[in-house]
């Protein structure tokens, strides 16, 4: 009996592992294309205009006509409650605030797709959904 389930309880584990091997080398073979974190991403697209701090402050801001936002009042402006999707579609343009003639944001639905397409990311959509909402949830943080 033993050595008739014996067999098969190796194999289950060499199976197993094998899988778990290969989820770990696939999230690992390309680290680079993953961006998977939200403070750094609102670093490199964001601080210079709105400021490390979000205050609207960076070093580009000042050649703006319209200040960029303050971020960490965001939650405030919306009555307490932080607007997640609106904040996503302020990022990726989809928002009416883009409608604004003059506005300076940049559309970053479309920079971040092409830099998605560049670096032939698996999922630019993806990519460009989940860079979106990580840094929305870092604004989140600045409130
Ligand atoms: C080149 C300068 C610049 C950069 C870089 C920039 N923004 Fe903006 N942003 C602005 C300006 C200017 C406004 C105000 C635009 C308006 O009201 O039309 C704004 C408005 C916003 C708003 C709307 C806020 C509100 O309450 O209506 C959000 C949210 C926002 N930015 C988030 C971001 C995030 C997140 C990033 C990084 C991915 C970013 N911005 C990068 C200039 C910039």
């Amino acid at each position: 009996m033993i050595h008739i389930t014996r067999p098969a309880a190796i194999v289950a584990v060499i199976a197993t592992l094998a899988v778990v091997g290969a989820v770990i080398f696939f999230i690992s073979s390309k680290p680079s294309q993953t961006p998977v974190d939200g403070r750094e991403l609102y670093v490199r697209y964001c601080a210079s205009c709105h400021g490390t701090g979000g205050r609207g402050d960076g070093p580009a801001s000042k050649a703006f006509r319209r200040r960029p936002a303050d971020l960490t009042r965001v939650r405030e402006r919306y009555r307490g409650q932080y607007p997640v999707r609106e904040v996503m579609a302020a990022i990726d343009g989809r928002s009416p605030v883009r409608a604004h003639g003059d506005s300076a944001m940049p559309v970053w639905g479309i920079v971040f797709e092409q830099e998605a397409g560049e670096k032939e990311a698996r999922w630019p959509r993806r990519t460009v959904l989940l860079q979106t909402r990580l840094i929305a949830e870092y604004v989140l943080t600045l409130q």
